[in-house]
């Protein structure tokens, strides 16, 4: 399954890995939202809080890039922007064509492949390096789980 987490995609960051498994289960649940027809204003939720966890899970980590002084820190924004950018599409589309299934499917299709290969490439590469120089990526404790609050804001 696309949406599925496999042990390989672990990068070795406990708290990154826990958010990337959250992030794909929502993903999961608009797949399975858009699939069973639950109507325009239920996908629209859980749209949003799919866009939610996107934007706390990339600035979480790029805040740990930054305290871990990370040569790659800009490209990897970069990447950050440019998935964030096709959620808004996606969000959009959405809000223009109402309940298209097919459509959704597809783009969720497409971002799943990005994400499988964002978290096997870039995500371990900054992770490496902070093994490499014996920082742990799990944060300052406060970089774990979900949203401040509890992501329904
Ligand atoms: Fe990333
Ligand atoms: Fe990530």
């Amino acid at each position: 399954m696309l949406t599925q987490w496999h042990e390989d995609m672990a990068t070795g960051s406990e708290a990154v890995d826990k958010q990337h498994r959250e992030l794909l289960r929502r993903v999961d649940d608009l797949l399975k939202g858009a699939k069973s027809r639950k109507g325009a204003e239920e996908v629209g939720r859980l749209m949003w809080f799919l866009k939610k966890y996107v934007r706390w899970h990339f600035r979480d980590e790029e805040k740990l890039m930054l305290e871990a002084g990370y040569p790659g820190y800009q490209s990897h924004k970069v990447q950050h922007e440019i998935f964030f950018r096709e959620v808004l599409r996606l969000e959009s589309l959405h809000v223009e064509q109402g309940d298209n299934t097919l459509m959704i499917v597809a783009v969720i299709t497409a971002m799943c492949e990005w994400l499988r290969s964002h978290f096997n490439k870039l995500d371990k590469e900054f992770i490496d390096f902070l093994k490499d120089t014996g920082q742990n990526g799990n944060g300052n404790g406060g970089s774990c789980g979900s949203p401040e609050g509890n992501g329904e804001q």
